[in-house]
């Protein structure tokens, strides 16, 4: 069900975040079969998403080494990235389950990889996602994260794979909540003691965005 070709967000009607947007079908469920899951997508002129593949471990690497810290105070997982076989590791199994139970993306801006962006859980037959991000220090505060997900909702709304995005953050995360609120998510309740990050457990917010 993966799509090689391009899918160019920024050739569609805009919505207001830098990402092109068809519009979504009136009923969603009434719109036929879903089509290919997409590989890339053409953000803008200068950012775009690939689904990410093995050989990209070593940049993936440097990029999650130089942030850990910072990774760290908002995520869980980084703090688990100890040598350069996990990266390999993740890579590889986020390339074997591209498209089937998640869909990783590396966010490429002006050339380098500036971030990720993916689907950490991809339910076709239901129609639902669970979006998550982070994004480089150095490359934050361009409302390249906004954008890229933006482009994300267009394709898989437009491919009709995805009706229900849910995007879930510790409460205090602001920048993230900012993503969500941004965007146009409905903040649909809080989840108690939902998310364990370091030795801390934080309440969470559920953010969603239905297309129908
Ligand atoms: C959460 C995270 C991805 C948000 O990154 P970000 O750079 O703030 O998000 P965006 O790329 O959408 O940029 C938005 C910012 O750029 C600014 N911006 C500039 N141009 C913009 C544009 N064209 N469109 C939208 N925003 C723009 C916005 O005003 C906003 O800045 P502000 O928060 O000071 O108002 C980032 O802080 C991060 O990686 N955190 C660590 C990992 C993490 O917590 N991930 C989420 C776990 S739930």
């Amino acid at each position: 069900m993966n799509d090689e070709r391009e899918f160019n967000a920024g050739s569609i009607p805009d919505q207001g975040h830098g990402a092109g947007a068809p519009a979504a079908p009136a009923r969603w469920r009434d719109a036929g079969r879903p089509g290919p899951v997409p590989r890339l997508l053409q953000v803008t002129e200068s950012l775009r998403l690939r689904a990410i593949t093995p050989p990209d471990a070593p940049d993936v690497h440097a990029l999650v080494t130089r942030n850990q810290p910072r990774l760290c105070h908002t995520l869980h997982w980084p703090r688990f990235i100890r040598q350069y076989s996990d990266t390999v590791d993740f890579c590889k199994k986020a390339a074997d389950t591209f498209g089937k139970s998640n869909a990783v993306y590396v966010m490429e801006h002006d050339g380098p990889l500036a971030g990720v962006v993916s689907f950490n859980v991809l339910d076709v037959p239901n129609g639902c996602a669970d979006i998550g991000y982070w994004i480089d220090q150095r490359q934050e505060k361009q409302g390249l994260v906004t954008a890229s997900v933006q482009a994300l909702m267009n394709a898989y709304r437009a491919q009709r794979l995805v009706r229900r995005f849910v995007i879930m953050c510790a409460t205090p995360n602001q920048p993230s909540r900012a993503v969500a609120e941004r965007l146009g998510f409905v903040r649909e309740g809080v989840l108690a003691q939902a998310e364990k990050i370091g030795d801390e457990v934080f309440d969470q917010y559920v953010y969603a965005l239905t297309a129908d």
